[in-house]
């Protein structure tokens, strides 16, 4: 049977991805860390729609792991026709020492997992001559971002990553496609500590448009998709604005800390 796997789906984003792929007939592989969480989804999605859906409950941003995603799959003969990699976290404030183990495991669960299960997979979707991947960057990825330094630079890696993949890929049958999201409503203010910046009082978008956004953009192997017109302008103006240091004024401006000023 083929399956699409999706990375994070016990919220956010990666909960609508779901939701939309299996009410549009896809059988689910849903990764996260939460099990109960991936267990309630699961549980919901198989009564209200034809789809059979798999959990793994497993922490990414562990060493190893992503390698023994992928070796459950081929054990359980659950091929992955489709590739979501949506799992990611950022971190809020200043760079700082005290912060090096939260960068560790960002890095590793927004790089490296993520490279990691995109050539995993893709090896044998290339075998296929077909097969789709949609990797999530973020807005924050269009220019570098004080108070979200290591965050911003993640996400530039996944466009740049995505973009030069997508070109390699022409004509095999395989694409890839970048889901670049704004402020969007989800768990990751939460975890990401990044309630006080400036950015977040701007208005949020529902995670349903995004994540519907992205599965219509990879199901028809687009390049890039950026949901939102507000986003789409903040994207256009951080690709065309002629100086870097003005660049890096106006995203310090979009991403100061508010409670500072109080
Ligand atoms: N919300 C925004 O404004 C926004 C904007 C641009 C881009 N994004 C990107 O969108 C993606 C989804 O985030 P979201 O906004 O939907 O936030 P979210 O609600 O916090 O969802 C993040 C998902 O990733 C999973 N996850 C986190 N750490 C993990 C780990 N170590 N191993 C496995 N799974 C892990 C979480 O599940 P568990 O906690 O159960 O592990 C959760 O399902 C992320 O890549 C994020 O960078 C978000």
């Amino acid at each position: 049977m083929e399956y699409a796997l999706i990375t994070g789906a016990s919220s956010g984003i990666g909960f609508e991805l779901a939701n939309i792929m299996a009410e549009n007939g896809h059988h689910l592989i849903l990764v996260a860390r939460r099990e109960a969480a991936l267990q309630d989804l699961k549980n919901h999605l198989e009564k209200s729609y034809q789809a059979t859906v798999e959990i793994v409950a497993m922490d990414l941003s562990k060493p190893g792991q992503a390698k023994a995603l992928h070796e459950h799959c081929v054990n359980h003969r659950m091929r992955v026709n489709c590739l979501i990699n949506n799992a990611g976290y950022g971190d809020y404030g200043k760079f700082d020492l005290s912060k090096l183990e939260i960068y560790q495991n960002m890095l590793q669960l927004n790089i490296v997992a993520l490279t990691e299960l995109t050539a995993l997979f893709l090896d044998e979707m290339k075998k296929r001559k077909s097969g789709r991947i949609l990797n999530v960057g973020s807005l924050a990825a269009f220019q570098p971002g004080p108070n979200l330094a290591v965050y911003a630079a993640t996400k530039a890696y996944t466009m740049q990553f995505t973009e030069a993949l997508n070109y390699e890929l022409r004509g095999t049958g395989v694409t890839v496609t970048l889901l670049s999201p704004g402020i969007t409503e989800t768990g990751f203010f939460a975890r990401s500590h990044m309630g006080v910046a400036a950015i977040v009082k701007n208005g949020l978008m529902d995670a349903r448009t995004v994540a519907m956004a992205g599965y219509q953009a990879m199901m028809v192997g687009k390049l890039n998709v950026i949901p939102g017109w507000k986003n789409k302008i903040l994207a256009f103006g951080s690709k065309t604005m002629p100086s870097r240091e003005g660049l890096l004024r106006i995203a310090a401006a979009i991403f100061k800390d508010t409670s500072a000023t109080h």
